[in-house]
């Protein structure tokens, strides 16, 4: 694997996944894998999960990390081609991502979207920019319309659960992404990208509920049922993936802050018994209620374990001479 930005980059989840799972056992078999090797994980934006749980996976696997809050600490970069820098950037990714290369055998790079240009944030400039100048392999820690690390361990612990609680031989689970209200305008990121994890995975029914003027780009839904009821879309549901995210036809804009599409107990009645699954950080009561959130169903620190286990096996992956078969 030479990148990681999407589930493009993966031939076969599953042995992804397994192998996961396999690091969650034995976080340490692989310690000679990493020796010898640097990782550079840059942030653009703040985060918690995925610095630190990228750092332990690296580590696990012997890699020496090095973490640069660029967006704090570093020269304002420039991305657009041809600028003539006369304004409040100071370096050209052109310029600083090549040396980087020369760190680096790994960079790993956060970049939010701006939220305001719809056709810029799409593009991924950021990440794309880093791929074509560094010379070396790159992983997403987010990028302006994925999370592609974040939907791996997604379906690690989506996997975990249904190996401890299996539904009966070839029902696929029924997995519902929820649109839950937020005070600030937040990416579409995560929930494009589980949708296009849960579509390429293949072992999942999938719908998608939210309040008219909220769809989500079709190229990360298609194969996704899409239901503007919640209350329906949630029957018989097997996990539910909760997320806010802002317009995406409107850009950037909140349409609504409807509380009622928060959800509390009395919207799992209807369910499987479902898990209840968000990415973190989360607006406790806003997003998702304390009684759901401290509740048996909830999977949060779970799924948020599992960012660990994501993270090493791409990055073993990317280190591996011999890497999965079909990946
Ligand atoms: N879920 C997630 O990406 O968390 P952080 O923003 O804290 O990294």
């Amino acid at each position: 694997m030479n990148q990681f930005i999407s589930v493009h980059d993966i031939n076969n989840i599953d042995a992804l996944v397994q192998l996961a799972l396999q690091y969650k056992v034995q976080p340490f078999k692989d310690k000679e894998l990493g020796a010898n090797k640097r990782i550079g994980c840059l942030f653009l934006n703040p985060s918690m999960r995925t610095r630190l749980s990228t750092q332990i996976a690296a580590e696990n696997l012997g890699m020496e990390v090095i973490v640069f809050n660029v967006g704090q600490e570093g020269w304002m970069l420039e991305f657009e081609e041809g600028a003539v820098m006369n304004g409040s950037t100071v370096e050209h990714v052109k310029d600083a991502a090549p040396v980087l290369g020369k760190y680096f055998d790994i960079l790993a790079i956060r970049t939010f979207p701006g939220l305001k240009d719809r056709e810029e944030d799409y593009s991924d400039v950021y990440i794309k920019q880093f791929i074509k100048h560094s010379g070396i392999p790159v992983v997403s820690l987010e990028s302006a319309t994925l999370h592609p690390l974040q939907s791996l361990a997604d379906i690690v612990t989506i996997m975990e659960n249904l190996q401890n609680s299996p539904l009966p031989e070839g029902i696929k689970p029924k997995i519902v992404l929820t649109w839950a209200p937020h005070i600030k305008p937040l990416p579409q990121c995560v929930a494009n990208s589980f949708a296009q994890w849960i579509n390429a995975w293949g072992q999942a029914n999938l719908t998608i509920t939210h309040p008219e003027g909220y769809q989500l780009d079709e190229q990360f839904t298609n194969g996704a049922e899409i239901n503007y009821n919640q209350d329906e879309a949630l029957k018989n549901a097997d996990f539910i993936y909760v997320k806010n995210w802002s317009s995406y036809n409107e850009y950037g804009k909140i349409l609504t802050d409807d509380p009622s599409w928060m959800l509390t107990n009395s919207k799992l009645k209807n369910t499987n018994y479902a898990k209840v699954l968000h990415c973190l950080p989360v607006r406790r009561n806003i997003e998702l209620s304390d009684e759901v959130l401290d509740g048996t169903n909830s999977l949060i620190t779970q799924q948020a374990g599992n960012r660990v286990w994501a993270a090493q096996a791409v990055l073993s992956e990317i280190l591996n001479p011999h890497p999965l078969k079909g990946s």
